[in-house]
């Protein structure tokens, strides 16, 4: 992106100040998670500064001369100085980024937009519903969740992947299911292999979960179809759109609301998203690039 100018961190000031600086990390480590999704954990090249984000948050990833994408920040708040990024290769940037390698530069801006509701949920049971790449976005709620427990209710993780080798992050998710403060259930499009779980899509999961539906609060990320027949499925479990939170995407240029490319209906999805009430945007959803 050629408006980017290429920068060491020098602090977070510095960031906010500017949030079209481009700062170079390194690629710490490269984590293949699925045949073509991969985490990328990355440094900054000046180490003098520690990145906070909140769950949810998003950052623009720059591979050099190739171009910039949005990408979630997919790992835990508490521990910042770990800067994860989980990507499914799909397209020209995504396709570069996993060609790189341990060492190698990357540009960083960010973090943007806005986070989950891990402060309003407290006191309420939470479902997180998702599918394939859909984790990421909310792993960091998932830690967020897990490391103050005593002040939630039930906590619900509902994961779905088109096949068994589409599971991202599937030795965690095992770890999860064995605690006794998470309830996890995992089900695929299509069974594959050993898989002996369930098979269907996550809405299906939905009926069978154990929560309490008037202090409930719901995170949900995938595609907006997912996301749909997932709204609706809670509300037939008694959900207010109120209590319903969803992650939307658009093509973004700028990731702070200058340039006008993520506009969904009156907001743009890079500032006043991706988390979105689901009440707020009730009326522009689904309705495709409005
Ligand atoms: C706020 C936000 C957070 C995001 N977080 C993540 C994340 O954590 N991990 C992640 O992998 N992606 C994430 N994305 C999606 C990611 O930004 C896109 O996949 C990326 O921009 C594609 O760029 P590209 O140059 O590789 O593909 P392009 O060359 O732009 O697209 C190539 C082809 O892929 C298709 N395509 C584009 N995006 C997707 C997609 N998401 N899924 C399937 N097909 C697609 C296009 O329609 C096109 O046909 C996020 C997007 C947003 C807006
Ligand atoms: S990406 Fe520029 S306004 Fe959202």
């Amino acid at each position: 992106m050629s408006t980017n100018l290429v920068h060491d961190l020098q602090d977070e000031e510095d960031m906010i100040a500017n949030p079209m600086l481009t700062h170079s990390y390194v690629v710490k480590r490269v984590q293949q998670e699925t045949y073509d999704t991969f985490t990328l954990e990355l440094e900054p090249k000046n180490k003098t500064q520690a990145f906070s984000f909140a769950p949810g948050q998003f950052n623009m990833l720059y591979v050099f001369g190739v171009g910039e994408v949005p990408i979630s920040i997919s790992g835990d708040p508490s521990k910042p100085e770990t800067l994860l990024h989980t990507t499914r290769a799909v397209g020209t940037v995504t396709n570069a980024m996993r060609k790189l390698r341990r060492g190698d530069l990357v540009g960083v801006r960010g973090p943007f937009g806005t986070s989950w509701p891990v402060e309003e949920a407290k006191g309420h049971d939470v479902v997180i519903v998702t599918g394939g790449i859909g984790l990421p976005p909310l792993r960091p709620s998932v830690y967020r969740l897990l490391s103050k427990k005593q002040e939630y209710g039930k906590l619900v993780l509902l994961y779905g992947a088109r096949t068994p080798e589409d599971i991202v992050y599937g030795q965690e998710i095992e770890q999860w299911r064995k605690r006794s403060d998470i309830a996890v259930d995992v089900t695929v499009d299509r069974a594959t292999g050993q898989w002996r779980g369930n098979v269907g899509v996550v809405t299906t999961l939905i009926p069978k979960a154990t929560f309490d539906p008037a202090k409930t609060m719901a995170m949900i990320v995938g595609p907006e179809i997912m996301m749909r027949f997932t709204i609706a499925e809670l509300q037939r479990r008694g959900l207010r759109d109120e209590s319903i939170y969803i992650s939307m995407e658009r093509n973004m240029k700028c990731g702070f609301g200058f340039c006008g490319h993520c506009q969904f209906g009156p907001f743009f999805v890079c500032k006043d998203g991706p988390v979105f009430r689901y009440d707020r945007v009730k009326p522009f959803f689904g309705k495709g690039e409005i």
